[in-house]
């Protein structure tokens, strides 16, 4: 019996070493150590053997189903990586090769700084309410006390879609929804796209953006509407920016006053971008709002006083980024946009 065992052990180690696929090495597994196997079928006649015998040839039987077993383990990791690694060859993938990559783009310069005017407008207590950009030429022009023969109502600067209807102007017009849908006291900002009629050039677009202020409440006063913009313009351009106060007209505020600030390129010293003057263009208009459009909107004008300021939001943008030229904030290139 222990030679059969033997030579069972070689003729299997043979047909093992010699097997070429998964297939081969199952076969023979299954033919040998399977249930109905030859070396299962020797061990299961061991009973039959005597006392003396069994513990012998007990123990060549293990030894030789260990072997098997080993050899078969090994034969079959054997064929496997050699299948895996002639799969990854296959699969390879040459990383010279040049693929349609996708661009991915990221937040437009001027919504960002959109969103951060509004944050900062936010954490000094404004609320943020928007309106429509088609707007009626009431809540555009008249509830906002512009006259009949304001240049700013001519057919040559603004898109009429009708004669009651039209591309807003400004932001301004929020100011009269808000007062007249929530009353005062109200505190408020509105960002958002204005139109004009205007040619294309590098500070001029027909289409550009805004954000409106306005603060209605008993006792307001022009301190608190200098306070409060000098306080913003401060926290976004910096604590070194200085600001200048220059009366102006407007038809819905009395007085108005149109505020520069230090010249981003010189900070104040002068330079050919400010014309030596040491300040830049005009940021933004502001006034106190006027008693007409108080009562126009619905709101008491012996009661309650408020300010309003407007300003252009890529025109900041300009200056916050040094961009000199508004026509590339609508251009989308992304050589220029992933700068910021
Ligand atoms: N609407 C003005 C414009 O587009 C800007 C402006 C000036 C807004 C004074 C205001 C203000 O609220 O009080 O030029």
């Amino acid at each position: 019996m222990i030679e059969n065992l033997e030579k069972l052990r070689k003729e299997v180690l043979e047909a093992v070493e010699s097997a070429k696929s998964l297939d081969e090495i199952e076969k023979i597994r299954v033919a040998n150590l399977g249930k109905k196997g030859t070396l299962t079928a020797i061990m299961k006649g061991m009973g039959k053997l005597s006392a003396e015998e069994r513990p012998k040839v007990g123990a060549v039987a293990n030894t030789v189903r260990e072997d098997i077993t080993n050899s078969i383990e090994q034969k079959f990791s054997k064929i496997k990586k050699a299948l895996d690694d002639k799969k990854l060859k296959a699969e390879k993938i040459d990383i010279s090769l040049e693929k349609h990559s996708i661009i991915y783009g990221h937040e437009h310069p001027l919504m960002k700084t959109m969103k951060e005017l509004e944050d900062l407008f936010v954490s000094m207590g404004f609320s943020v309410i928007t309106g429509p950009e088609i707007e009626s030429v009431e809540n555009n022009f008249d509830a906002l006390n512009s006259p009949e023969d304001h240049p700013s109502r001519d057919m040559s600067d603004t898109f009429y879609i009708d004669k009651t209807t039209l591309l807003r102007t400004h932001t301004s017009p929020v100011q009269v929804r808000a007062m007249k849908k929530y009353g005062a006291p109200i505190k408020m900002v509105s960002p958002g796209r204005t139109f004009r009629f205007d040619d294309v050039d590098d500070t001029h677009s027909p289409m550009f953006h805004q954000i409106e202020g306005l603060v209605v409440d008993e006792g307001i006063s022009m301190a608190d509407m200098i306070g409060t913009v000098n306080i913003f313009i401060k926290s976004f351009l910096g604590e070194h920016i200085e600001t200048r106060w220059r009366p102006h007209y407007f038809p819905f505020t009395e007085p108005s006053a149109e505020v520069d600030v230090t010249c981003h390129y010189c900070d104040g010293e002068g330079c050919k971008a400010c014309s030596m003057t040491g300040w830049s263009m005009e940021l933004l208009g502001c006034g106190m709002v006027h008693p007409k459009v108080l009562q126009n909107c619905g709101i008491d004008p012996e009661k309650y006083t408020g300010f309003a300021f407007g300003m252009g939001i890529d025109r900041i943008a300009m200056v916050k980024y040094g961009i000199s030229d508004l026509r590339l904030l609508f251009d989308n290139d992304n050589r220029f946009l992933n700068q910021f």
